[in-house]
């Protein structure tokens, strides 16, 4: 059994993986408004969801709150990467709170989206999952005039006032296949269905499931480093595993059960968008306490993507 364990082992790393320019626009958002402004500095929302930069956060003051009545009148909060809806908004100005806003452009864009096919008339199919903090947000855009559609079997039984007129939005971080299903699906039942501009799944999302379906057929087993309510990280592990390949989902190693390391020469290793870089180092180093571990890295494509800071944080306050 010693020697079994002791066996020589492969890592393939997916690239691109873990953090995506939008969970690193909002983590730095944070720091610099700790740095910035007197504490406490307020959170709605986890910054970005995972557990481990949520600790980090609030080791160095952050306050994490779920709803604005948390948050005391006159102080600073930040919104989440994952956008709010208007009536968020709204309720921090009526409250006098100075907002700093974190939501990553790309969902934004999606926000605009929403606003601007509401307006012209749609009834608008917006493809998520229900309860996603950002599925709430953009629901929240045109609550009147928006409709969430989880799969393609929720397709046959959607009413719509005028089937002439519909569009539709997706999530962020949904798998491309099985947004692709959703979409075919709708466009049967509407053909006169319009699409967003460009697509809304956003580049960190499908970029990270390509380098995925690149390693997992060659891997005996997957590792996706994230968290729970990490919906990027999620569909990373059921893509591996509609590939066939066993997969699970981690923290951190702490979560890593060695019987999954049983027989396993190659281990495919990657990280959702919100999941810290170093996590995977520690990945490949407790890999190294069963025996040598060789790494190879399969970078499918580079990403260059960077989003500035809000300008309220561009410049230190006096
Ligand atoms: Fe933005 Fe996509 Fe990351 S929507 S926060 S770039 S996963």
């Amino acid at each position: 059994r010693k020697a079994r364990m002791a066996e020589a082992r492969t890592v393939l790393l997916a690239g691109p993986r873990s953090f995506c320019a939008g969970v690193e626009r909002a983590i730095e958002i944070v720091e610099r408004v700790l740095d910035q402004r007197e504490p406490p500095v307020y959170v709605r929302k986890q910054i970005v969801h995972n557990v481990h930069v949520v600790a980090d956060l609030e080791a160095r003051g952050a306050v994490f709150v779920d709803e604005l009545d948390a948050v005391p009148d006159g102080a600073t909060v930040v919104f989440s990467a994952h956008g709010v809806s208007p009536a968020v908004r709204d309720e921090a100005r009526g409250r006098g709170l100075e907002v700093v806003d974190a939501s990553c452009p790309l969902v934004t864009k999606v926000h605009v989206e929403a606003r601007r096919f509401a307006a012209r008339g749609d009834t608008v199919l917006l493809i998520g999952h229900a309860g996603h903090e950002e599925v709430e947000g953009t629901l929240g855009e045109a609550p009147e005039h928006t409709i969430l559609v989880q799969n393609a079997e929720e397709v046959a039984t959607l009413e719509v006032p005028d089937p002439e007129r519909v569009s539709y939005l997706t999530q962020t971080t949904l798998a491309v296949d099985e947004t692709t299903e959703v979409v075919a699906a709708l466009r049967e039942r509407f053909p006169a269905l319009r699409a967003p501009g460009s697509e809304d799944i956003c580049y960190a999302t499908t970029n990270r499931q390509e380098a995925l379906t690149a390693i997992a057929d060659e891997s005996d087993l997957v590792l996706v480093v994230g968290s729970r309510n990490s919906s990027n990280s999620v569909r990373l592990v059921e893509l591996a595993q509609r590939r066939g390949t066993p997969a699970y989902l981690i923290d951190d190693t702490g979560d890593i059960d060695t019987e999954w390391l049983a027989g396993v020469r190659t281990v495919g290793l990657t990280a959702g968008a919100s999941a810290p870089p170093r996590l995977v180092e520690e990945v490949i180093d407790y890999l190294r306490g069963f025996g040598p571990v060789t790494v190879t890295e399969r970078e499918v494509t580079r990403e260059t993507i960077h989003f500035g800071m809000p300008s309220v944080l561009r410049t230190p306050r006096a």
